[in-house]
């Protein structure tokens, strides 16, 4: 399955998960292309040293729509096709048009740093500590047109503690992200995800 990930930051996610293929904990997926909307994302580094091609596309005075086709049409041009490629975005911090998401529809992971639908949108650990919760996470789910509201493949948990600020209930959330969304990507590409409704039946 050929993968394509979208990238804004730091990209740990992505090396997470470029680790779990080259060790062969995900087999039958190779990561094809990843792109950024930001030229200087250290994402891009991280591909590069993993070999992988990546791209800076810059979204610029273009609307999301066009950016949207912009970014679909590099996908495609990598070998990552609608219905049969997996788009995933890590750490991708711009919202995608509604032609993108349904051109790919049930083809979209996103991971998001808190147990949806709590936080959702930018700074979720800084939500998180603000409001005041004693657990959060991190959870990956599938896109839909709506931020942070698709059906929910997996959560995982982490304590707040007191005197957490949102470095270090971040960082406690990352250690679980990169168990969490390698864990995903491979169920994806074995096929055994199943999306019912608002909800994701994890088979066999
Ligand atoms: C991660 O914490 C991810 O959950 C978050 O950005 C960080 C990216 O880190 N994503 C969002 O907030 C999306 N709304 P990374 O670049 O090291 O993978």
């Amino acid at each position: 399955m050929n993968i394509g990930v979208l990238v804004s930051g730091r990209g740990s996610n992505l090396a997470a998960i470029l680790k779990d293929i080259e060790r062969g904990a995900i087999s039958g997926a190779e990561v094809k292309i990843v792109i950024s909307n930001d030229p200087s994302a250290k994402a891009l580094r991280v591909a590069e040293r993993h070999g992988v091609k990546a791209l800076a596309l810059v979204q610029g005075t273009s609307t999301r729509q066009a950016y949207g086709e912009r970014l679909s049409r590099a996908l495609v041009q990598n070998g990552v096709r609608p219905g049969e490629g997996l788009v995933l975005l890590a750490g991708f911090m711009k919202i995608l048009s509604r032609g993108f998401v349904e051109r790919f529809a049930g083809r979209i992971l996103n991971i998001h740093p808190s147990i949806l639908p709590a936080f959702p949108g930018v700074r979720a650990q800084e939500q998180a500590i603000s409001y005041g919760v004693k657990v959060s996470g991190c959870t990956v789910h599938f896109v839909v047109p709506e931020v942070d509201a698709g059906p929910i493949v997996l959560q995982r948990t982490v304590p707040v503690k007191d005197g957490d600020d949102e470095a270090t209930l971040s960082s406690r959330i990352l250690r679980q992200e990169h168990i969490a969304y390698p864990r995903a990507v491979k169920l994806f590409v074995e096929g055994k995800l199943k999306i019912e409704g608002r909800t994701v039946r994890v088979g066999v």
